[in-house]
C-alpha cells in the first residue's frame, strides 16, 4: 500500500522522485512526501491527498546539481492521514521513509522519550530516525549507528535514511517489506518498493532479501550487508513495461491481489487487534450505547461479506443482525428503528444502491457506520463513522482482497461489540485475537496449492453448472465462491446452503453437475458431509475443500488451518478465488475486465 522511492544522481531529483511515486500510485495512498539532500541542505515537502498536491507544493523548488532524495506515498495505518504523519520523517539532521510495521515502536518510543527525544507524529516510523540519531551521537559513525538501529527493529520494514552527517549516502534496510535498489548506465542509483518505480530508469537491479541492509553513494556504488558481513551483489537486468510492472510479475491484477491478501490483512489488523483487546480509534467509546440491533446493507461481494459476518455478530456479540441487498432494501418501504445501527459495506464507497440506502437510513435518524476501502468516497463522507478496510487499490473487477479485508474488519467489530456488551470472556477475546493474527499466514498462497488448483481447473470447464455449498459462515463463502466463478468464467454457478440442496436443487444432480463442497472441520462437518453424500449418491461430480479427506469426492483440495473456523474460512476463500481464476484463464477470458461488469457501479 505505501510506496518508497529513492535516488542519487545528476538528474532533476524532484522529478525522478515524483515520477517514481506516480508509478506506485496504483497501490493506494492518502499522503505523499519527498526530501532532497543537496549542498548539505535538506529540503522536505509533504502533502495530504494526491501527488498533484505535492507537485503544487514543490513547484518553486528546482534542485540543481548532484544530490539525492527519498520519497514516499503513505496509506495511513498508525495515525491519521495528516501532513505531520506523512513521510519522510525528520530527526535533528536525518530523514527516513519506511514501509511496514515496527512492532516494538512503542517500547522504542518510550526509551527515546526517556532520553528527551520529542516526537512529532503518531507513526511507528518516527522511532527509526530518532533511534539512528541517538545511536550516532554515541557511536559517531553513521554506518555503525544505522546497523545498531536496524538491530533494534522488530516487525516488517523497508527503510531508506538520509543524514546530513554523511551527505553522500542513502542507507537502506529490508525485512519483510519489499525493496529494490538499482543503477543505470551512468551509475545513478534508484530505490523502489516495487520495480514499477524503477522501470525505464535503472538498467540493473538487486531485489533485496530479508535481513539485507547497507548504503549507496555515487562514488561507492551499492554496498550490501547481511548478518554483519558484506554480501555479493546479485544484479539482474531490469526489463519490462510499466503495466506489467504494476502487476508485480503476476499475469493478472486479480492474481496479484489474491497473493497480496496476506500483506493487506496484516495492515487491516494493525493497531486494531491488540494483545488483550480490539481497538478502533475511529469509534467513540459510547458508540454502541442504545443500539438494539444491526442492519447490514450492501451489494455484490460486499453483501456476501456482510452475510458471513452476520453470523459472527449474532454468535459472538449477541446482537440481532439482518442483512439486506441494497437494491432491494431501497424499495421495500423498510421499517426503520432509530435504535438500529445501520452498517453499509462497500469496496468503492460509490455504489449507487448502497449510497441511496445509506441516505434513507440517515434520514430516518439511524446511526450509520461504513466499512469501506476508499477514504473520502461518497459513502464515507455521508456515514457517521467509518472503518477503513485498508486493502489498497483493487484493480481486478472480481473482488478478492476487498472481500477478505471486509470480513476481517467485521470479525474484529463483532469482538469489539462483544467486549462492550461483555458477551465474551477476556480469555475468549484473547483466543480470537490470536486467531486473527494468524490469518495473514493462513491466506498465503503456496505454490503447491496454486499448482494443484491450476491442474484441477481443466476438469471444470464444461458441465451444466456449479453449486458451491456450505453451512453457517461457509454458506456466504459459498455464495462468494460462486459469484467469483460466474463473474470471470461466465459459467453458471450458484451458492447454496448445503442443507437446502434437498429442497429442490438436488433435482439437477448428475455427473455434469459440479459441486464445490466447503467442508470445514470446525463447523458442522458431519452435517455437510451427509449433504455431500446425498449429492454423491446422485452421481454429482464433487470437489471437496477440507482438512479431512473425503472418500466420496472426485477431487479434493486439502486445507491445513483447522484450528479455528475463521482460519478455515480464509484459507478456503483463497482456494475458491484461485479456482475461479484458473478456470477463467483456461477459458481464455479477460480475468481483470470481465464482460458486462464494472468495478464501481454508480448507477442504479
Ligand atoms: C460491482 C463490483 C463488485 C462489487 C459490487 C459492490 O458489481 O463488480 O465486485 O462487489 O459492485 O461494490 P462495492 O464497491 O460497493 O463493494
Amino acid at each position: 500500500m505505501c510506496g518508497i522511492v529513492g535516488y542519487i544522481g545528476n538528474e532533476n531529483i524532484k522529478e525522478v522522485l515524483v515520477d517514481g511515486l506516480r508509478e506506485l500510485e496504483y497501490r493506494g495512498y492518502d499522503s505523499a512526501g519527498i526530501a532532497v539532500l543537496q549542498d548539505d541542505e535538506i529540503h522536505s515537502y509533504k502533502a495530504v491527498g494526491k501527488l498533484k498536491n505535492l507537485e503544487e507544493k514543490t513547484k518553486n523548488f528546482t534542485p540543481h546539481t548532484l544530490g539525492m532524495g527519498i520519497g514516499h506515498t503513505r496509506w495511513a495505518t498508525h495515525g491519521k492521514p495528516t501532513e505531520i504523519n506523512a513521510h519522510p520523517h525528520l530527526g535533528e539532521f536525518s530523514y527516513v521513509v519506511h514501509n511496514g510495521i515496527i512492532e516494538n515502536y512503542q517500547e522504542l518510543k518510550k526509551e527515546l522519550q526517556a532520553q528527551g527525544v520529542k516526537f512529532l507524529s503518531q507513526t511507528d516510523t518516527e522511532v527509526i530516525v530518532h533511534l539512528f540519531e541517538q545511536n550516532y551521537k554515541l557511536l559517531k559513525d553513521p554506518m555503525k549507528a544505522f546497523e545498531a538501529t536496524v538491530e533494534r527493529l522488530q516487525g516488517a520494514y523497508a527503510v531508506l535514511l538520509m543524514t546530513k552527517v554523511d551527505a553522500d549516502r542513502i542507507y537502506f534496510a529490508k525485512n519483510g517489506s519489499p525493496m529494490i535498489v538499482g543503477n543505470d548506465q551512468n551509475g545513478d542509483i534508484y530505490f523502489g518498493s516495487s520495480d514499477a518505480a524503477l522501470i525505464g530508469k535503472a538498467s540493473e537491479v538487486i531485489y533485496l532479501d530479508d535481513g539485507d541492509y547497507g548504503y549507496t553513494s555515487i562514488k561507492e556504488g551499492i554496498t550490501l550487508f547481511s548478518d554483519g558481513k558484506e554480501k555479493e551483489l546479485n544484479k539482474k537486468a531490469l526489463v519490462g513495461d510499466r503495466v506489467s510492472a504494476q502487476k508485480g510479475g503476476f499475469r493478472f491484477f486479480m492474481e496479484k491481489e489474491i497473493y497480496e491478501q496476506s500483506e493487506v490483512l496484516a495492515d487491516t489488523v494493525m493497531g486494531r487487534a491488540l494483545d488483550e483487546k480490539i481497538a478502533f480509534e475511529e469509534l467513540d467509546p459510547n458508540f454502541f450505547d442504545g443500539i438494539e440491533d444491526i442492519t447490514i446493507c450492501a451489494c455484490g461481494t460486499s453483501y456476501n461479506s456482510g452475510l458471513a459476518c452476520s453470523y459472527l455478530f449474532e454468535r459472538q456479540a449477541k446482537i440481532r443482525t439482518s442483512v439486506e441487498i441494497a437494491s432491494e432494501f431501497r424499495y421495500k418501504d423498510p421499517l426503520l428503528n432509530p435504535k438500529t445501527l445501520f452498517v453499509v459495506i462497500s469496496q468503492s464507497g460509490e455504489t449507487a444502491d448502497t449510497l441511496e440506502a445509506l441516505k434513507m437510513a440517515r434520514d430516518a435518524g439511524l446511526k450509520t457506520l461504513a466499512i469501506c476501502n476508499v477514504d473520502n468516497s461518497s459513502i464515507v463522507r455521508i456515514s457517521d463513522y467509518t472503518l477503513l478496510t485498508r486493502a489498497g487499490i483493487e484493480k481486478g473487477v472480481a473482488s478478492t482482497k476487498a472481500f477478505a479485508t471486509q470480513v476481517m474488519v467485521m470479525w474484529m467489530l463483532s469482538l469489539y461489540i462483544a467486549q462492550h456488551k461483555k458477551t465474551m470472556t477476556q480469555e475468549q477475546i484473547k483466543a480470537e485475537i490470536e486467531a486473527i493474527r494468524h490469518i495473514p499466514q493462513a491466506v498465503k498462497v503456496n505454490d503447491k496449492l496454486h499448482e494443484k488448483v491450476k491442474r484441477l481447473s481443466k476438469r471444470y470447464l464444461h458441465g451444466h453448472g456449479f453449486f458451491f455449498i456450505g453451512r453457517d459462515l461457509f454458506y456466504p463463502l459459498a455464495l462468494e465462491g460462486a459469484l467469483k466463478l460466474k463473474e470471470i468464467s461466465y459459467l453458471h454457478a450458484e451458492g447454496y446452503p448445503a442443507g437446502e440442496m434437498k429442497h429442490g436443487p438436488i433435482a439437477l444432480a448428475d455427473s455434469n453437475l459440479f459441486t464445490i463442497a466447503l467442508m470445514p472441520k470446525n463447523i458442522h462437518y458431519d452435517k455437510v458431509k451427509s449433504n455431500v453424500e446425498e449429492l454423491s449418491a446422485r452421481d454429482a461430480t464433487i470437489l471437496a475443500i477440507s482438512p479431512e479427506r473425503f472418500e466420496l469426492a472426485d477431487d479434493y483440495v486439502h486445507t491445513y488451518y483447522s484450528d479455528h473456523a475463521m482460519s478455515e474460512f480464509f484459507e478456503m476463500m483463497v482456494v475458491t478465488q484461485l479456482l475461479a481464476l484458473e478456470i477463467s484463464v483456461r477459458l481464455g477470458n479477460d480475468v481483470d475486465m470481465p464482460r458486462n461488469l464494472a468495478k464501481s457501479v454508480t448507477v442504479e
